[in-house]
This record gives C-alpha cells, structure tokens and sequence, in this order.
C-alpha cells in the first residue's frame, strides 16, 4: 500500500482522477490541488479555519440564488474577475474589465445620438469614439452595448419594484462609417458592491470599503473580431485608486470635460450635454 503523509498526499490525490492525459481538465485540476495543498501546509491549516473556509463557501452558497451570485461576488473582491479579465486582453486590444451582474442581452437598439438619461437628474455628459482595430482602421458596424447606474448610483434592473424599467440606461448602437459611436446619458455615481452577505463579512472582516469608482459598461462587438467586455471611468472620481472590485485600469480612465456655452458638435445629439468625454475603443481580431 502506498503511504501517504502529509507530502504524499498531494500526488495521491491527483493520481486517484483518471482523466485525459494532455487535457485542459487534467492540467486544471492538479494545478488546482497542488496549490490548494501547499496553501495548506504553509499556512499550517487548523481545523477550525478549514471550517471557518467550508462554512463561508456554504454561505456563499445559501444567498445566491439566479440574480444574486455571491461567488462571482467573492472572486470579483478577490481581484480574480480582474486577473482573468487581464489574462485576457489581447495585446493591442482595449484592456477588459468587470462584466458585474447586470448586463441584459436583450437591451434596446439606440439610435446614435441618443439621449440615454432621458430627463434623469444629473450632469448631461456627452460619450463618444471610434471603434477600431488593432491597425487604426475604423470599424464601421460595430456595435456598443452599454449599461450603467443613474446619476445617484443605483441600475434601474435593481428598482424595478418601485416602477422602473430595467432597459432604462441601457442600450446597443451601431458605429457610423466611420466607426463612430456617440450619445448622451446621465454621469454615473459611485455604488457599493451587495455587502449583506458572506462577502460583505469579509470586506468588514478586512477593513475594506464597498464602493465602486463611477463607470460605464460596455461590450463591443464587430464581425471577425474578438469582443471585448470593459468599463470606462472618470479622471479624478471617487474610490479611482481603490475600486473595490479591482477594475480600474489606467488606460480605461476618460477625461471628463465640461462643454463650453457654444460648443458645437459634429454630430446631432438628442440632448445638448453639460459634460463630454471621448473613448476609443480597439478590438483585436478573432483567433
Ligand atoms: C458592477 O459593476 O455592476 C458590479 C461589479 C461587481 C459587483 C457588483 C456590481
Ligand atoms: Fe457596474
């Protein structure tokens, strides 16, 4: 019989899953359980902190429910979301970031220069770019989902109880000839992350804040590109440096303008906005 200690196990483990040899599964799993045991060894694991572990991932598990995933909640305060969001941006490409948890697939079509706010309170801010390749060509076509909270922080998607329209400040349009996309919307306000559950406990437990620095969602899509899923944020905001999902890059920061009394634009807008910022985004092609 082979005789397993506390080192041995380790490759026990790992022999006793008879999967493909060369596979995807096979070089997952066992990075997955070597680290898992050197996490365990090192830390010299008690059996109450292994508890303490398994009972938070029971918790975890005991609040999501289908509008409420505490555990991509947990991976995104754990800087995962972020890291596999980096891991896949393509050289080149506009850097990706948190998708969070209330993207509809099924928004509106938006007309480009539209206004997305729709008499909402709050400062009226003018978004526009191009889309591009990686070689500066414009992408004509392509399309800008966009979605977003209002100007006091809230998604519409969460308050819809008291009347609102969860495919308000949300919307896809398609980018002109020359691959430009332009609207107008509400700014967005900072938001905290739900705290009221097991991933609240722990940002506690660790002295940490909920907020989110103020954003806009985007994924944009062309044909025979790869899309990309981000968020834009605003130079000099609130919790910029600190965001508590980790998904502030500093080439996803915009500068946020203020629109002079005469100001005229070169394209027709819906809403004469109070502030503008530009954003250009770059797909890399698909493979
Ligand atoms: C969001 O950006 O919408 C979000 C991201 C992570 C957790 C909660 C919300
Ligand atoms: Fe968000």
């Amino acid at each position: 019989m082979r005789q397993i200690n506390q080192f041995t196990i380790t490759d026990a483990v790992k022999d006793s899953f008879k999967t493909e040899e060369g596979s995807r599964f096979k070089f997952l799993l066992e990075g997955f359980i070597t680290h898992l045991h050197d996490y365990t060894r090192e830390v010299n694991m008690t059996h109450q902190e292994w508890m303490g572990i398994l009972n938070f991932l029971y918790d975890c598990g005991k609040i999501s429910t289908p509008e409420r995933h505490e555990f991509i909640l947990l991976s995104d305060v754990l800087g995962f979301s972020a890291l596999v969001d980096m891991l896949n941006t393509r050289g080149g490409a506009t850097e990706g970031s948190n998708l969070g948890p209330f993207y509809l697939d099924d928004a509106p079509i938006l007309e480009l220069g539209a206004d997305l706010a729709r008499g909402r309170d709050g400062t009226s801010l003018l978004v526009h770019g191009i889309v591009r390749d990686s070689l500066g060509n414009p992408l004509p076509g392509a399309i800008v989902d966009t979605w977003q909270a209002d100007g006091t922080g809230t998604y519409p998607i969460q308050e819809q109880a008291s009347g609102q329209d969860k495919f308000d400040l949300r919307g896809k349009m398609t980018a002109n000839e020359k691959g430009e996309y332009y609207y107008t919307t509400v700014l967005p306000k900072p938001y905290t992350v739900p705290y009221d559950g097991p991933v609240g406990d722990l940002l506690r437990a660790g002295n940490r804040h909920a907020w989110r620095a103020a954003h806009l969602h985007y994924i944009v899509r062309a044909p025979g590109m790869r899309a990309i899923t981000t968020e834009l944020f605003f130079e000099n905001t609130e919790y910029i440096d600190n965001d508590a999902v980790f998904g502030v890059r500093k080439s996803l920061i915009a500068k946020l303008e203020p629109v002079k009394k005469n100001e005229e634009f070169a394209f027709a807008l819906e809403t004469r906005p109070d502030a503008k910022c530009r954003f250009d985004f770059v797909l890399a092609p698909e493979g």
